[in-house]
């Protein structure tokens, strides 16, 4: 994160950097997953985002005194760097050190996986995009509808279509029993990414990730497919993937084949949007109506739709 955007002051020293709330735009996302799931440190964490992402001096001044009452540790110095950062032109913040310092302050699994999990992957994983506001909200709202859906919270064999970095698995992991969940990703950079963070369940493969063109598999008389998986030794293995839930959150990247092709009577969960803007956005929908006829599934368990301030996020539960 570069430091250019600092303004000086007339005594040479720095005044606020207005670069760094863009620069950590993921945070917007943290906050609607707190929200969504009502968190027990939503109110930290709002106190948080505003100090660190608009330098709002109030909100410092409570961060400063939270830290006087955890006492001094290793980390005191970076924290209050961190803090302070619109105002002291801290040359070296970046991702992983404000995931770090949020994860010290907010007390929830999830953060703290990310937050490990940025050590590596800072660079490579586009944070900002993956944990917008858009993407956590549609997430969690999908977590919520399957949960109103699954009362039995058993889903089974999940393939996900197009699961970039499968962030999600770990919510469905905590929410629901799985037996296996398959991310399907034509981008070979996410495999690792992905595998990464749902490290815990890839022992067995109950969690794993691989290059798949979700519209080109075949699909086999008893329901079922095979796919590749590179094992342990670097050598792919076939294996035959008869999913019970097929999730794709991805239908506005690719066109309509991935769904004609799979089997009448397969459980389907999909999201999709009204983003035409986008330039990534190929397939995009102007309505529910739209996406009701563009996926016309034999009975419908869930229908509808979000604004998540940007577009607005359509969601089809059902039976094809
Ligand atoms: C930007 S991301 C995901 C956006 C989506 N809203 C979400 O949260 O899942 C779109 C993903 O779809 C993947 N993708 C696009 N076409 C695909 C295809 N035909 N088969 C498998 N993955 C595909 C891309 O590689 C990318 O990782």
């Amino acid at each position: 994160m570069n430091q250019q955007n600092n303004e000086l002051s007339l005594d040479g020293t720095h005044v606020v950097n207005h670069e760094l709330g863009t620069n950590l735009h993921w945070m917007h996302g943290i906050e609607e997953y707190l929200d969504y799931t009502a968190h027990p440190d939503t109110k930290t964490y709002h106190n948080l985002k505003r100090a660190i992402m608009y330098g709002n001096i109030w909100h410092i001044k409570d961060l400063l005194a939270s830290e006087i009452h955890r006492g001094h540790t290793d980390l005191t110095d970076e924290f209050l760097n961190i803090i302070l950062a619109h105002y002291i032109g801290y040359e070296h913040i970046n991702h992983r050190k404000v995931l770090q310092y949020v994860a010290h302050c907010i007390d929830s699994n999830y953060i703290k996986k990310i937050s490990s999990w940025s050590i590596k992957w800072q660079h490579r994983a586009n944070l900002n995009e993956h944990f917008s506001r858009g993407q956590m909200k549609s997430k969690c709202w999908m977590v919520a509808e399957l949960s109103e859906i699954y009362q039995d919270e058993y889903l089974g064999t999940v393939a996900h279509y197009g699961g970039w970095y499968a962030t999600v698995a770990q919510n469905i992991f905590e929410k629901f029993r799985v037996k296996n969940y398959y991310n399907l990703e034509v981008d070979p950079e996410c495999i690792e990414i992905s595998d990464d963070f749902n490290y815990e369940q890839t022992v067995g493969w109950k969690f794993k990730s691989t290059v798949q063109d979700v519209s080109n598999i075949v699909w086999k008389d008893n329901n079922s497919f095979d796919i590749k998986i590179k094992n342990l030794a670097n050598n792919m293995v076939t294996t035959n993937v008869k999913p019970d839930l097929i999730i794709n959150t991805s239908c506005e990247h690719m066109n309509e084949d991935w769904f004609n092709n799979i089997p009448t009577g397969t459980v389907v969960c999909l999201q999709t949007n009204d983003y035409f803007e986008n330039e990534q956005h190929s397939n995009c929908c102007r309505d529910l109506a739209d996406v009701i006829a563009k996926y016309p599934m034999n009975e419908i368990y869930y229908s509808g739709e979000i604004d998540t301030q940007l577009y607005n996020r359509f969601m089809l539960i059902g039976e094809k």
